[in-house]
């Protein structure tokens, strides 16, 4: 088998040590691994299968001088948009988890589970969408495919974890009575929820909830579903939950619903009230599935259905995601 050469950027970070975990436990075929981070990572080791390997700075003479054939990026924003296309001049593949690319008409956003396809557009830049998102497509693809999404009204309780090493670090100062330098968030987060997640925008909403919005309808390939959002952040830690209150077009069923998703790849219902059963972070921490339980008839509207969805952000709401969609370029090849 082929052995690939393969830049992690941010290999230093939250979700690009995940990716080193996924990469290995997936058996991802790394001939040669070229963690790189800032330059204040350089004479750091990660370690990969076993070995520990030297961080290198993120730079265009490492990439050059790298040989790579594909690169996995989560190292921020404005990295992404600075050296994803000087790998791509480079014939190197980005898998960026950023949110630079990610509405860049030219660019494949990907979910595997629901537009695959797309991978081979073309583009040696391809966007990893944002963790909220992710785990929402994974359930909601197989119920608009039958019943076509009208609205989706989603409000999101997501981890510390999803704000990178420096969300989860204040949220540990502060339960353990440690003084906090930098925080991260704006007020404290133990005992308490933000509903603010990345940049208010002129309309009122944030950032986080309009990439809701705009990247579901781009992921799904109908610009006609239109999501209203509000994202808050919880002190939790595991992954990101998610209250989903979907009007679809036709009318449908509930055994169906059931039925659909037991079977729709990446998605394992956790739905059984009388036994206490339903999707919670602490159970969805380190899994690479999306978790679904609380179905229920919403009987406000004609055909509304609400749903419970659970997932580990820092996997399938990136490294695992971004890792299948590695694979899926290797085995498409
Ligand atoms: N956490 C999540 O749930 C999640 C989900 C989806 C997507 N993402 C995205 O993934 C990216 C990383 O998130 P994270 O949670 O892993 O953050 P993080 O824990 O703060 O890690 C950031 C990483 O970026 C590197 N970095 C920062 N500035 C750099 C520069 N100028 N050049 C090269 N590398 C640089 C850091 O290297 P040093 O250690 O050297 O500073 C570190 O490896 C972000 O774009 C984020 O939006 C995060």
């Amino acid at each position: 088998m082929k052995q690939y050469k393969v830049i992690v950027a941010g290999a230093t970070g939250m979700v690009g040590r995940k990716m080193l975990q996924v990469l290995e436990e997936r058996k991802f075929p790394v001939g040669e691994l070229i963690p790189m981070a800032s330059v204040r990572s350089v004479g750091h080791t990660v370690m990969f299968s076993g070995k520990n390997w030297n961080v290198q700075e993120l730079n265009e003479e490492n990439i050059k001088k790298s040989g790579a054939e594909i690169a996995l990026f989560s190292a921020g924003g404005s990295v992404s948009k600075e050296f994803a296309p000087i790998c791509a001049k480079h014939g190197i593949v980005v898998i960026d988890n950023s949110s630079a690319w990610r509405m860049d008409p030219n660019v494949p956003l990907v979910v595997p589970e629901v537009n695959r396809e797309k991978i081979f557009s073309g583009s040696k830049i391809i966007a990893n969408p944002n963790c909220s998102t992710i785990q929402m497509v994974v359930v909601l693809k197989p119920l608009h495919d039958k019943y076509k999404i009208k609205r989706v009204v989603v409000s999101t309780y997501q981890s510390v974890t999803g704000a990178g090493q420096k969300g989860y670090d204040q949220l540990m100062k502060e339960w353990n009575k440690e003084k906090v330098e930098s925080p991260k968030f704006p007020y404290q987060i133990s005992f308490n929820c933000l509903p603010h997640i990345d940049d208010f925008t002129e309309s009122g909403y944030t950032k986080e909830e309009l990439k809701m919005v705009n990247e579901t309808k781009k992921i799904m390939g109908d610009d006609s579903i239109v999501v209203s959002p509000t994202c808050v952040r919880v002190p939790s830690i595991g992954g990101h939950s998610e209250s989903v209150n979907v009007e679809f077009e036709k009318p449908f069923e509930l055994n169906d619903v059931f039925e659909l998703l037991k079977n729709a790849p990446g998605v394992v219902l956790q739905d059984n009230p009388k036994e206490k059963i339903y999707p919670m972070p602490i159970t969805a921490y380190d899994k690479d599935d999306t978790f679904v339980g609380r179905i229920r008839r919403d009987d406000t509207v004609k055909s509304g259905l609400n749903l419970w969805i659970v997932s580990d952000n820092i996997r399938k709401g990136a490294a695992t995601n971004a890792v299948q969609i590695a694979e899926e370029w290797i085995k498409g090849k």
